[in-house]
C-alpha cells in the first residue's frame, strides 16, 4: 500500500497483537488479503468521507476472481463501476418504481402476502416451529411480483431449493476456502472444497433462473412490460444495433438473480431478528402491541400511512437495524483512481471494505451502542427522530437499491405479525444469540411459539 507516512497497521502490526476492537478504533486501514490491497474504513466519519465526498472513486468493485468467475462482473451489484452498472441500475429503479413502491396497489400484493405469511403460522397452533422458511417465502415473494409478475406458493419446492442454495453461496462467500480461491484463483482446479460447492450452486441457480425468465417471457409483448424481466427484455431489442451495450441475456440472469437474493437475504434475516428480539423482551414486544392496538386496532389490515403515527415501532425496527447489523461490511467497494484519504494514498484498484457494523457502535453518534435501546430513536416527546449515522443501507453511489421497498416490507410483515401473536421462546428457553457468520449476519436457528392475542 502506498501511504504517504507510515500506515496505522503497519505500525500496530510490528509492535502489538492485533486485537479486534484496536483494529475498529482506527478509522483506516491496510490489508493485505493475499496479494489484494485492501484498505478498512472504520467509523461513520471515514466511511462518509468516501462514500459521499468521493462518491464517484469508491464506486467501483473490486476485480475479485469470485465475482469474475460468477458474473464476469457484470449484472448489477457486482458489475465494475461504468457503462454496465449506470444502465442496470437504472433500469432497476424504473422498474421498482413502475411495477413495486411507485404503485399504490403494490402495498395492497405486500398486505395480500402478508396474510398469506400469518395464515401458514396460525397452522402451528401456537406450537414451536422455526420461523426463516416462512418468511424467506414471503419476503422473496415480493420481489418474485417485481421481477416475474408472480408469487409462488409456500409449498413450491424448486423455488424455495433455488432460495436456499443461493443463501447458502452467501455463507459459502465469506468461507475460508472461498478466501483463498481469491488470493489464489488456480486453487479451482482442485475438486473439492467449499468453492466447489459455492460454484455448483451457483450453476445450479442459475439455469433454474434462466428457464424461469423463459417461462416469464412467453407471452411478452414487446415495449409492454408487465415486469422487470420484459423490461429488460426491451432495453435489449432497443439496444440491439448498439456493439457496446451492455444489456445480454447472462447479464439479465445475473441481475435478475443478484435482485432475489439482495432482496431476500436481508430483509428476511432483519424480520428473524426482530422476532428474536421481541420475544427477548416482553415488554417491547408489548410496547409495539399496545402502539399498533392504539392506532391500527386489533383487525384492520397496517398500511403504510399509519407508520407516522407509530414511532415506537419504527424505533424498534431502527434499532434492530442498527443492532443486529445485517450486512456488517456491507458489499465490498473498490477504488476507481488513485486519491488520497486522511492523509494516505490509495492507489486505483484498491478494494474497500465498509466497516458498517462498526459505524452503528460508533461512540462518537451512539450512546452505550452494545445495548439494544429503540428509545435512542425517539426524542423527549416520544416523536421518533433520525440519526446521521444509521446507514443499514449504506451510503454514496452504490447505496441499497431496495431501501424504500425494504422499509415498506419491514413495517407491513412486522405490524401484520404482532397485531395477530404473540411471540415467545418454548419453555422460555433463549436461544443462542451469536449471528451466524457470513456476508450477512444471521440469526442461529431458533424456534419460537406464535400465539393468538
Ligand atoms: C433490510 C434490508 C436491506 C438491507 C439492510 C440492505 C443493505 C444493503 C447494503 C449495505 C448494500 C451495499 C451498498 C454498498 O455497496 O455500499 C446493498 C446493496 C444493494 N441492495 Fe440492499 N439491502 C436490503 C434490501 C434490499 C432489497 C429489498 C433489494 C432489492 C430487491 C436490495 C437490492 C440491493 C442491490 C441491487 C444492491 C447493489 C447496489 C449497487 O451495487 O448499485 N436490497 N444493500
Amino acid at each position: 500500500m502506498n501511504y504517504r507516512g507510515k500506515s496505522h497497521s503497519e505500525n500496530i502490526s510490528k509492535s502489538t497483537p492485533i486485537s479486534t476492537s484496536v483494529l475498529c478504533s482506527l478509522q483506516i486501514f491496510s490489508l493485505d488479503l493475499g496479494g489484494i490491497s485492501a484498505i478498512v474504513l472504520n467509523g461513520y466519519d471515514a466511511v462518509k468521507e468516501c462514500l459521499v465526498h468521493q462518491s464517484e472513486i469508491f464506486a467501483d468493485r473490486p476485480s475479485l476472481p469470485l465475482f469474475k468467475k460468477l458474473t464476469n462482473m457484470g449484472g448489477l451489484l457486482n458489475s465494475k463501476y461504468g457503462r454496465g452498472w449506470t444502465e442496470h441500475r437504472k433500469l432497476a429503479v424504473n422498474t421498482f418504481r413502475t411495477f413495486g413502491y411507485g404503485q399504490r396497489s403494490f402495498e395492497h400484493k405486500i398486505s395480500e402476502e402478508s396474510v398469506y405469511f400469518l395464515d401458514a403460522i396460525d397452522t402451528y397452533k401456537g406450537r414451536p416451529f422455526d420461523l426463516k422458511h416462512l418468511i424467506t417465502n414471503a419476503v422473496s415473494n415480493i420481489t418474485n411480483w417485481i421481477i416475474f409478475g408472480e408469487r409462488f406458493t409456500y409449498e413450491d419446492t424448486e423455488f424455495q431449493h433455488m432460495i436456499e442454495i443461493f443463501s447458502e453461496n452467501i455463507e459459502l462467500a465469506a468461507s475460508a476456502s472461498v478466501f483463498l480461491y481469491n488470493a489464489f484463483p488456480w486453487i479451482g482446479i482442485l475438486p473439492f472444497g467449499k468453492h466447489q460447492q459455492l460454484f455448483k450452486n451457483a450453476a445450479e441457480v442459475y439455469d433454474f433462473l434462466h428457464e424461469l425468465i423463459e417461462r416469464v417471457s412467453e407471452n411478452r409483448k414487446p415495449q409492454a412490460p408487465r415486469h422487470f424481466v420484459d423490461a429488460y427484455l426491451d432495453e435489449m431489442d432497443c439496444n440491439e444495433n448498439d456493439p457496446e451495450s451492455t444489456f445480454s441475456r447472462e447479464n439479465l440472469i445475473f441481475s435478475v438473480g443478484e435482485l432475489i437474493i439482495a432482496g431476500t437475504e436481508t430483509t428476511t434475516n432483519v424480520l428473524r431478528w426482530a422476532v428474536l428480539f421481541m420475544a427477548l423482551y416482553p415488554n417491547i414486544q408489548g410496547q409495539v402491541q399496545k402502539e399498533i392496538d392504539l392506532v391500527i386496532g386489533p383487525n384492520k389490515i397496517p398500511v403504510l400511512e399509519e407508520k407516522g403515527k407509530m414511532p415506537y415501532t419504527e424505533a424498534v425496527l431502527h434499532e434492530v437495524l442498527r443492532f443486529c447489523n445485517i450486512a456488517p461490511l456491507g458489499i465490498f467497494h473498490a477504488t476507481s483512481k488513485d486519491t488520497v484519504v486522511r492523509g494516505y494514498s490509495i492507489p486505483e484498484g484498491t478494494t474497500v471494505i465498509t466497516n458498517l457494523y462498526s459505524v452503528h457502535f460508533d461512540e462518537k453518534y451512539w450512546s452505550n451502542p452494545e445495548v439494544f435501546f429503540p428509545e435512542r430513536f425517539l426524542d423527549g416527546n416520544g416523536q421518533f427522530v433520525k440519526k446521521e449515522a444509521f446507514i443499514p443501507f449504506s451510503l454514496g453511489r452504490r447505496h441499497c437499491l431496495g431501501e424504500q421497498l425494504a422499509r415498506m416490507e419491514l413495517f407491513l410483515f412486522f405490524t401484520s405479525l404482532l397485531q395477530r401473536f404473540h411471540l415467545c421462546f418454548p419453555h422460555g428457553v433463549i436461544p443462542d444469540l451469536k449471528p451466524r457468520l457470513g456476508m450477512t449476519l444471521q440469526p442461529q436457528p431458533y424456534l419460537i411459539c406464535a400465539e393468538r392475542r
